[in-house]
């Protein structure tokens, strides 16, 4: 596996070594025998720590879906095995962000909210305070009582956050969650989960096929080969926390961002072959 570093960037580390992991994936392969036996990944290690943002970076169908669903305890692995390290103060290991918003026309915005708390057993008003106070933090005090259709590309995928942040989560994991939205929409949610995380650090697996939105985010990008996946190689993003969306502007940025896409640019090409 290559690990890319920029030796010649002043690095500030975001995360400690010595913080806990909280997700180990061990030799990994996934097989879907349903669809005539499609070899989705074909042996994957990781190891997320405890408070660590890490991207998922790889050509379509490579397997990053499945990798999130795995740690979410959707799929299971047909070899190796997922820990999560829930640390049982919590109530909810997991919870997921996906690309099309998943919420429920019929509901309310605040009832989209606090279904997923209800969902977890938490008392009627209790959750209703909570689902308030994340609407609140996304934006949308104002929308409590819209209904979807209303809203949106970009308010229904704040409303999708707020309903997975309103749970506390142990880990977010979060599938191209960005993905529909135009690019300003993009960029502005971008920034405002730059710094929602930075402002509690909750440990996140994030799919993208953006790598300006991975090194932006993570602190980590992990790049997977084309099917069956792999991990083909993983950089540290050097930029210290807090930061701030100007290092787009960084030429370091721009520097990871074309290394990052000649190791990807391989394996879309294989797809693609
Ligand atoms: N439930 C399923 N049954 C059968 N095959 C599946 C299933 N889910 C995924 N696959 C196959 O496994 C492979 C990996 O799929 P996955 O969705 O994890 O890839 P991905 O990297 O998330 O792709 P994309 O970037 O397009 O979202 C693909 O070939 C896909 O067709
Ligand atoms: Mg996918």
């Amino acid at each position: 596996m290559n690990s890319l570093r920029s030796t010649d960037i002043a690095t500030a580390t975001p995360l400690g070594h010595d913080m806990p992991a909280k997700i180990e994936v061990r030799g990994v392969r996934k097989r879907y025998d349903a669809n005539g036996n499609v070899e989705a990944l074909s042996g994957v290690d990781l190891t997320v720590k405890s408070g660590e943002f890490v991207c998922l970076v790889g050509p379509s169908g490579c397997g990053k879906s499945t990798v999130l669903r795995m740690i979410a305890g959707l799929h299971k692995p047909s070899e190796g095995e997922i820990l999560v390290h829930a640390s049982g103060a919590r109530t909810v290991p997991t919870a997921m962000v996906f690309q099309n918003y998943n919420v429920f026309p019929w509901k309310t915005i605040q009832a989209n909210v606090r279904f997923g708390l209800e969902m977890t057993g938490m008392a009627s008003a209790e959750a209703d305070k909570r689902a308030t106070l994340w609407l609140g933090k996304m934006g949308l005090g104002d929308f409590a009582d819209a209904y979807p259709p209303a809203l949106s590309g970009g308010m229904l995928q704040r409303v999708a956050i707020a309903r997975a942040m309103a749970v506390e989560p142990e880990i977010l994991l979060m599938d191209e969650p960005f993905a529909a939205l135009d690019a300003q929409h993009r960029r502005i949610l971008q920034d405002e989960l730059l710094q929602l995380w930075q402002e509690d650090r909750r440990t996140v697996v994030f799919v993208t096929h953006s790598l300006e939105e991975a090194l932006l985010l993570g602190d980590r990008v992990v790049v997977m080969s084309a099917r069956p996946g792999k991990i083909i190689a993983e950089i540290q993003v050097p930029f210290a926390r807090p930061r701030s969306p100007d290092i787009r502007a960084d030429p370091t940025f721009a520097k990871l961002e074309q290394e990052l896409w000649s190791l990807l640019r391989e394996q879309v090409g294989k797809h693609a072959a």
